[in-house]
C-alpha cells in the first residue's frame, strides 16, 4: 500500500479534503472541489433547507442569474446564450434532440470522441432516418494541427449538418484545433457542437470568439464546481430551435418566458446549490491564476509523460507541446488487459488513474491538478515498473 504525504510539499492540497490513502490522479474524469466550494455549496443546501419557500420563491432567481453571469464572463460570452444544465451529458443530449435532422443528413464525429457522446448522436441519428455517425479518423501519431482538420474535412460531404468535436480529447487527452476547425465547418455551413468538458481552465476558452453552434461542458472537471454543474453554450443563430428535454416554468410564475435559456432555470423541484456554487470555483481558480495553473499541472503532466515513456520506451502520439496537451498526458502502454491493470492499480497500490482501452490499443491517461505532486507520479511509475 502506498500513503503517500504531500502535504509539506504542496501548498494547494490542503485546500482539498482527499482521502490520504489514495494517489488520485483522475482529476480528469472527475474533478473534486476544494473546501471553498464545498463549503459555498453546503451555505446554499442550508439555506434551502431551513426555509424553502423564501429560498425557492424570492432567492433562488437572482442567485441563479448571478451564478450564470460569472461564468459567462469567464467564458467569454454573454449570459443570454447559456443554460446552466447538470453536464455535458446533459447539454449534448440537448442538442442532439433538438437539432433538426433530416432522412440521409450526416453527422461527423473524430475517432477521439467519448464514447456516450457517439451514443447520443447515433441514436439522434437513427430517430431522424439519417446516416448512421460518419467517423473521422484522426492521425496516429499527429504533427500537426493541419493534419487533423484535413482528417475532419475530407469526410465531409454536401449531406454533413453537424460536426461534433472535442475541445481536449476524452480517450487521448489531445487539445484538438477547435478555432480552425468551426472557420472551415462555417465557410460550409455546416454547424458546429464542440465538447469542451476538460477545456475550462486547462485552455482559455472564448466563446464568441470561437463562434461555435454549440459547446457542451461539464464545470465539475477541471473547474472544480461541485459534481452536477454544467452548461450549454448556443450561439444566437441556433437558438429559436432548442428545446428543453424537461419541460416546467421555465421562471417561476407570474415572470414569463422570454428567451430559450428561460426554460432551464426551473425544471422542477430540485437542489441547484451545485450551480450557485459555480462563482466560489470560478474565483478560487482565478485566485491562484488561470497562467500559473497552465505551468504548474502542464509540467507536472510532462513528467508524468517523461517518465512514463522511460519505463514503457512507448512513443506517445502526440508531440511533446502545450499546444497539444495541458494537465492530462496520455502514453500508450505495451499490449494487455486495460480493466486489469487499472484495478490492480487501485487495490494493490490504491493508484486512481485510467488506463484506456481505446481502438484496440492500452493506454494510460494521467490527469495532474493543483493538489498533485511529483511523488505520486513516481509512485505510479513504481507500481507500474511492477505491474507491467
Ligand atoms: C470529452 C468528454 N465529453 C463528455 C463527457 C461527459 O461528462 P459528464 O459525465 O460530466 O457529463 C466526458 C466525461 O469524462 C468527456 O471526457
Amino acid at each position: 500500500m502506498t500513503v503517500i504525504s504531500t502535504e509539506d510539499a504542496n501548498p494547494w492540497r490542503s485546500q482539498w479534503h482527499l482521502r490520504p490513502d489514495t494517489v488520485y490522479l483522475n482529476h480528469g474524469s472527475f474533478g473534486p472541489p476544494p473546501h471553498p466550494v464545498q463549503a459555498e455549496q453546503r451555505r446554499w443546501r442550508s439555506e434551502l433547507d431551513a426555509q424553502p419557500m423564501d429560498f425557492f420563491c424570492r432567492r433562488l432567481e437572482p442567485a441563479w442569474f448571478e451564478s450564470r453571469g460569472v461564468l459567462a464572463r469567464f467564458l467569454g460570452t454573454r449570459p443570454e446564450n447559456l443554460a446552466m444544465v447538470d453536464n455535458a451529458t446533459y447539454a449534448m443530449n440537448v442538442v442532439a434532440a433538438s437539432f433538426p435532422l433530416q432522412p440521409r443528413d450526416e453527422v461527423l464525429l473524430t475517432d477521439h470522441e467519448y464514447g456516450a457522446v457517439l451514443r447520443i448522436w447515433k441514436r439522434a441519428c437513427a430517430k431522424a432516418g439519417a446516416e448512421e455517425p460518419v467517423i473521422a479518423e484522426l492521425p496516429l501519431p499527429a504533427e500537426s494541427p493541419g493534419q487533423i482538420i484535413d482528417a475532419i474535412a475530407s469526410r465531409i460531404t454536401d449531406r454533413t449538418r453537424m460536426i461534433v468535436v472535442s475541445h481536449i480529447t476524452s480517450p487521448t487527452a489531445w487539445t484538438l484545433p477547435v478555432a480552425e476547425i468551426c472557420a472551415m465547418a462555417r465557410r460550409r455551413g455546416i454547424a458546429v457542437c464542440v465538447d469542451g468538458p476538460h477545456a475550462l481552465v486547462q485552455l482559455p476558452v472564448d466563446l464568441d470568439a470561437l463562434d461555435c453552434d454549440f459547446y457542451t461542458a461539464s464545470c465539475h472537471k477541471w473547474l472544480c464546481a461541485p459534481f452536477g454543474s454544467g452548461f450549454l453554450y448556443v450561439s444566437p443563430r441556433q437558438q429559436a430551435q432548442v428545446q428543453p428535454p424537461v419541460l416546467s416554468w421555465g421562471r417561476l410564475p407570474p415572470t414569463e418566458i422570454r428567451t430559450w435559456d428561460d426554460d432551464f432555470a426551473w425544471i422542477g423541484t430540485r437542489d441547484p446549490s451545485a450551480f450557485l456554487a459555480i462563482k466560489p470555483a470560478i474565483e478560487f481558480i482565478e485566485s491562484v491564476g488561470l497562467e500559473t495553473f497552465r505551468q504548474k499541472t502542464h509540467s507536472l503532466a510532462r513528467y508524468a509523460r517523461q517518465r512514463l515513456v522511460e519505463l514503457t520506451r512507448q512513443t506517445p502520439w502526440i508531440p511533446d507541446s502545450m499546444d497539444w496537451y495541458v494537465s492530462m498526458a496520455s502514453v500508450p502502454l505495451p499490449p494487455g488487459n486495460a480493466a486489469q491493470l487499472q484495478d490492480e492499480l487501485w487495490r494493490q497500490y490504491q493508484i486512481e488513474v485510467p488506463i484506456v482501452d481505446w481502438k484496440g490499443q492500452r493506454s494510460i491517461r494521467v490527469s495532474c491538478h493543483l493538489y498533485n505532486d511529483t511523488k505520486e507520479i513516481d509512485a505510479l511509475v513504481s507500481a507500474l515498473a511492477e505491474l507491467l
